[in-house]
């Protein structure tokens, strides 16, 4: 990832470079003992921040991974830019720029935003597969039911683009993808929307059952967002997964599920093709949605408005996670910004499972997370009120 090391500076000089058209837009000195400043730049059309880590050789200018913006080559260029304005002696770089891989630029490819107040899908149905891998099954579903809309989350951002090539090779109009965490994307979607959610041999993490797809509040989420008679599809191969799901899903105490072990079906995945060849067992739960569920609850706007710099106000703010049944938040640092009654707090919140991580910049005229706000979810809001009134609280 883009850095330089230079000889060590002296930092104060970096104020001088504020000003009207530059890049550089304030210093961030961290209010503890810990050495490290940040540098919050405007480049590109984007606002971020770039790291400058002390240590007695050499100081290393980086990206600050929270508020880095996806284009590697603006953050190079960003880190270069800064280099020569400060005019630090640099002894060793990585900032070579290299032809961007050609982005598949698709029309098929959401951002999670976009899922904000949508209400209009354009289909007559809309399914959900989780984690779709290499993406045979979504594409074969989608071209069986060209009335279906077929909304595929995947983390992995190489099976994303990977498949939405094969969407344009294949002229398919029924897929959007969303390169996001499945557990967040469910909290977007209106109540009593999908026909099916997929969830096709979920990563078992037998060793951090957290981090699972399947959990308590994701199947609450699941049976929201189905339809009466919806079906959550869950394929697995691994028996572990099969039992926990089975707890799971008994414990809700209100649903219908049917169990299989062995069935065949119309297209067999990636992984699927791998587990036969080796003869293991393969369990299918499907979990009936029996009940309409109430409209999802609007989500309103993250404002600061009522709170603002005060004073004192770093000394007044918790140190320890503030946790409120599933959902907490952590101001894990704070810094003060050289020449201005504000400070930038690096916070986490939102759901204890999914946290997100965010700045909040505190000013003596407005506040606001930095860069941008987190993603609107119940869990993410709820935090945010929590940690508003914690702030209001100690003005
Ligand atoms: C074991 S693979 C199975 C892929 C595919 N369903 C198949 O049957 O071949 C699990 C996939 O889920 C994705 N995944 C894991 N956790 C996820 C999450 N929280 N949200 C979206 N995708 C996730 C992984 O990146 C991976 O591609």
């Amino acid at each position: 990832m883009p850095h330089l090391k230079a000889d060590p500076f002296d930092t104060s000089v970096i104020s001088q470079h504020i000003y009207e058209g530059s890049p550089i837009r304030f210093r961030a000195l961290p209010i503890d003992h810990d050495e490290s400043e940040l540098i919050g730049v405007h480049y590109g059309g984007e606002d971020f921040l770039l790291l400058l880590k002390k240590t007695p050789d050499a100081y290393m200018l980086k990206y600050e991974k929270i508020s880095r913006p996806l284009d590697t080559n603006l953050l190079k260029r960003a880190i270069d830019d800064v280099a020569k304005r400060l005019e630090l002696q640099v002894h060793a770089s990585n900032l070579t720029q290299h032809e961007k891989r050609p982005k598949i630029a698709s029309a098929y490819e959401k951002p999670i935003a976009f899922f904000e107040d949508l209400k209009d899908f354009g289909f007559p149905k809309v399914a959900v597969e989780v984690g779709f891998g290499s993406g045979r099954h979504l594409l074969y579903q989608a071209k069986r039911h060209p009335d279906t809309l077929f909304i595929g989350l995947e983390i992995h951002t190489p099976s994303a683009q990977q498949v939405l090539k094969q969407i344009a090779l294949q002229g398919i109009e029924n897929i959007w993808v969303v390169n996001y965490d499945a557990r967040l994307f469910l909290e977007m979607l209106p109540s009593n929307l999908l026909e099916r959610i997929y969830v096709h041999f979920p990563v078992p993490w037998d060793k951090k059952p957290h981090r699972r797809v399947i959990g308590k509040a994701f199947v609450n989420e699941a049976l929201r967002t189905l339809k009466k008679e919806g079906v959550l599809e869950l394929r697995t191969d691994s028996e572990n997964y099969f039992r926990y799901a089975l707890e799971t899903f008994s414990a809700l105490n209100r649903t219908r599920f049917t169990v299989r072990k062995n069935a065949d079906i119309e297209v067999v995945s990636k992984y699927e093709a791998r587990w036969r060849r080796m003869e293991k067992n393969i369990y299918d739960i499907h979990l009936f949605c029996e009940e309409e569920s109430e409209a999802k609850e609007k989500i309103g706007e993250f404002n600061f408005d009522i709170v603002k710099y005060e004073k004192g106000i770093e000394a007044r703010l918790p140190k320890a996670a503030q946790r409120f049944d599933d959902l907490f938040f952590h101001i894990e640092r704070i810094y003060r910004i050289e020449n201005e009654e504000a400070v930038l707090v690096r916070l986490s919140l939102g759901s204890c499972d999914r946290p997100e991580h965010k700045y909040l910049y505190l000013g003596k005229r407005d506040a606001g997370f930095f860069p941008n706000d987190p993603v609107k979810s119940r869990s993410n809001y709820e935090a945010y009120q929590r940690l508003l009134a914690m702030l209001n609280e100690r003005r």
